[in-house]
């Protein structure tokens, strides 16, 4: 090769190295880089400056102070899993069209007012798995677009009355994995376009009446708390509520009154519960109920057979593994003529009535681990699902008793 031209080769692999440190995987398109499990502990700064996206999860860094100024062109920029412990008023101030800020599983416990000065563009903003136990007033403030606020396991107990202070287009805010025993109410105040609201796993024992102040909220998730009591006007602006999740809580009864609002509601789950039985109408406003689930209740042994009356639009229902269950009074789901899924798995069902369930509708059912007596009462049971023409899915079912027949399949 003539002296001239390996030069030219020399300093253009030179050039393109200079833009992508060992260890990282750079892409001109974008422009992006990777550097993944690189080893890396301070933030290179040998990349392209007109970068866009960095991806620096799984590293040693421990502070991003000072580190990022040559970088004022970033959308997206990965930090989780490094070693980063606190935030200062410094850090971002250069990425003004910075849009998704990962912070995931670092052990960020401190954040300096201004943490996040100088991202106006940013909409999403990931600090689970952290050891945050306050989030200062105002921090968030320089955040105007913040839509996704991900707090999911840290330490967090409480949350002061203008902790999202400035953050008017929340949509979306997980709480989950937390400490707190309240329902953080003043920090919610004039979060007026928060949709998905999560507080599952942290210690609430009691729901307040207006504990929810955030009247677009779609979703909400309680589940795994300790929950024994939710005052009647706990959900009173919650008129556009779609799912709520209840599982896992200590509530000895359906709490009908504050459920009254949620004229929305389609998705409730109210599994794992001490609940003992379900009551005339326990769900006489769910109008627009689409899927129900009330699982695993050691203790539920009676249903009036109006509790699921009013529910009348019920696509999907769960009633399973509730040991004590051992009949579903008539009528019960016979009103429900747009039932598809029925899964009755687990309980101590011993029969079934044909005139129970309105199976023209039915499209799947579960009747598996009940312990049903094979006798002439639930001959047609086992006609309409060995019948060739039969729409219902179904998983082999086997009787429970008489013991000559135990462990028979009742289909096929
Ligand atoms: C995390 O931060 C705490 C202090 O906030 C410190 O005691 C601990 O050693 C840090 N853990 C790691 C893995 O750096
Ligand atoms: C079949 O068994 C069920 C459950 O024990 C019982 O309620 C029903 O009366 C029995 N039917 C007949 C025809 O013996
Ligand atoms: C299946 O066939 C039986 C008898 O042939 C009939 O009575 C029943 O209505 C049919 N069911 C469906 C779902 O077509």
């Amino acid at each position: 090769m003539a002296p001239r031209g390996w030069l030219v080769w020399a300093v253009l692999v030179t050039w393109a190295r200079a833009f992508c440190p060992p260890g990282c995987s750079c892409d001109d398109d974008g422009p992006s880089a990777r550097c993944v499990g690189a080893g890396v502990n301070v933030v290179p700064i040998l990349f392209n400056p007109g970068l866009r996206r960095l991806n620096l999860a799984h590293n040693a860094i421990s502070s991003v102070a000072q580190t990022l100024v040559f970088f004022d062109q970033l959308r997206e920029l990965d930090l989780s899993h490094n070693l980063i412990s606190s935030l200062g008023a410094h850090n971002f101030e250069m990425q003004r069209h910075l849009q998704e800020l990962r912070l995931a599983h670092n052990n960020v416990s401190v954040l300096l007012p201004g943490a996040f000065r100088g991202l106006t563009s940013l909409a999403l903003l990931d600090l689970g798995y952290n050891g945050l136990s306050d989030l200062p007033p105002a921090v968030l403030g320089d955040t105007p677009r913040l839509a996704v606020l991900l707090l999911v396991h840290n330490k967090l107990h409480a949350l002061v009355r203008h902790a999202f202070h400035g953050c008017s287009a929340l949509e979306v805010l997980d709480l989950c994995d937390n400490y707190f025993r309240h329902t953080p109410t003043a920090a919610l105040e004039g979060l007026e376009a928060l949709r998905v609201l999560q507080l599952c796993r942290n210690r609430l024992t009691h729901l307040e009446g207006g504990a929810f102040p955030t009247p677009a909220l779609a979703a909400l998730a309680l589940q795994s708390n300790s929950i024994d009591h939710i005052d009647a006007a706990a959900f009173h602006r919650l008129t556009a509520l779609q799912k709520l999740n209840l599982n896992d809580n200590l509530l000895r009864e359906v709490p009908e009154a504050a459920l009254d609002p949620l004229s929305a509601l389609e998705s409730l789950h109210f599994g794992r519960n001490p609940i003992a039985s379900l009551g005339a109408l326990a769900f006489r406003s769910l109008l627009s109920l689409d899927f129900l689930e009330v699982s695993r209740c050691p203790r539920l042994s009676r249903l009036h057979p109006e509790a699921l009356s009013r529910c009348r639009k019920l696509r999907s229902l769960t009633l399973s593994h509730n040991p004590s269950l051992r009949r579903l009074p008539s009528g019960l789901l016979a009103r429900l003529p747009g039932l598809r899924s029925l899964d009755l798995r687990a309980n101590g069902l011993q029969t079934m009535g044909a005139a129970d369930v309105a199976w023209r509708s039915l499209a799947s059912l579960d009747l598996r681990d009940n312990p049903l007596v094979c006798n002439c009462s639930v001959r047609w049971l086992a006609d309409l699902l060995s019948a060739a023409n039969t729409s219902i899915s179904a998983p082999d079912l086997q009787c429970g008793a008489p013991p000559k027949l135990r462990g028979l399949y009742l289909s096929r």
